[in-house]
């Protein structure tokens, strides 16, 4: 018999069909309470399953106990269960690489709408409020020649350097778990502590992974730190942030303004005050939603799942220990 694989989100079809070949699917577009008994049922005789957005935790997975592989279409891992995943021998792929770029990308469009205030503008004449030649009321900030400083020097870090050097002439600096040279070397970067990186940054952006260590590490003290002209930006996740220190920062002129792409809580609920303050910009998770790039995504975790549950060692796991 083949290996009954679980797809809890759409893909597309090429990639969905190169599942086929191999496994018996049972495939969901997402997973809500109209599907979720369907869903369980299928994890029951799951071997492999593979999608995004959803929390993997301990007794999700006690509903999959033949399960030999995992796969998610995203870099992160973090609504993942590592330590049950290790204990059973699961691996886990995930997909570094081929987003860098392109969530690199919407880091600089969340840092130039929110100097130059992009969203505000194209919304007071959309309402036909554009009468007369705009005064100070409206103006922005520059981001050229500004410094920006990084919190996290990885991958998605240095796609931004590069950008905010080579094309803005930002001097970076930055504070990552440890200095990283080839950022020095290329985009004149340094490494500074913290809370130096936060006081001396135009524009503080956080590219954190979400582990243990890193919940909430941008609290109030550490916004207090931040100039009140900074602009801050999180393309990470939102619970690296503490969003009501955040929230109170933003409203009360501790900094000017915020680009935000995650939340604590996502969807971002409808009441949340940061949709009223209009010194935020701010998107639906949409880092790495561009067609390319979630075609490309959807590839790579496709082949490690097929990697995993054929027997190879998959190119990108998210616990490399699981595979040793
Ligand atoms: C990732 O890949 O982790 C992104 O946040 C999903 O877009």
């Amino acid at each position: 018999m083949r290996p009954r694989v679980v797809v809890y989100k759409d893909l597309p079809p090429a990639q969905r069909a190169r599942l086929a070949e191999r496994f018996d699917l049972t495939c969901f577009d997402g997973i809500d309470d109209a599907n979720r008994a369907a869903f369980y049922a299928a994890l029951a005789d799951a071997e492999g399953m593979i999608g995004a957005s959803l929390k993997v935790d301990a007794p999700l997975l006690a509903r999959a106990p033949k399960l030999r592989a995992a796969a998610t279409i995203s870099v992160g891992f973090d609504t993942f269960d590592l330590d049950t995943l290790r204990a059973r021998g699961i691996p886990l792929c995930h997909t570094p690489g081929v987003l860098t770029d392109t969530v690199a990308d919407l880091v600089l469009a969340l840092m130039l709408a929110a100097a130059r205030r992009v969203v505000e503008l194209n919304a007071m004449m959309k309402a036909g409020r554009w009468t007369e030649s705009v005064g100070e009321e409206w103006f922005g900030v520059d981001v050229h020649h500004r410094t920006l400083g990084l919190v996290g020097m990885g991958r998605i870090g240095q796609a931004v350097a590069r950008r905010a050097h080579h094309g803005f002439g930002m001097d970076v600096i930055y504070h990552n778990t440890r200095p990283v040279p080839e950022a020095d070397a290329a985009f004149g970067a340094r490494h500074l502590p913290l809370d130096t990186v936060l006081a001396e940054a135009d524009f503080v952006v956080v590219l954190l992974p979400l582990r243990p260590g890193n919940v909430r590490i941008i609290d109030a003290a550490k916004f207090a730190r931040m100039k009140r002209s900074a602009i801050f930006i999180n393309a990470a996740r939102g619970k690296v942030v503490d969003e009501a220190a955040m929230i109170a920062a933003l409203s009360d002129g501790t900094i000017r303004a915020a680009g935000l792409d995650v939340f604590e809580t996502e969807p971002l609920p409808p009441e949340s005050p940061l949709l009223a303050l209009p010194n935020v910009v701010a998107v639906p998770h949409v880092g790495s939603a561009t067609a390319a790039t979630r075609d490309a995504m959807a590839a790579l975790a496709v082949d490690g799942l097929i990697d995993a549950l054929e027997g190879r060692r998959p190119t990108h796991l998210a616990d490399p220990e699981v595979w040793a």
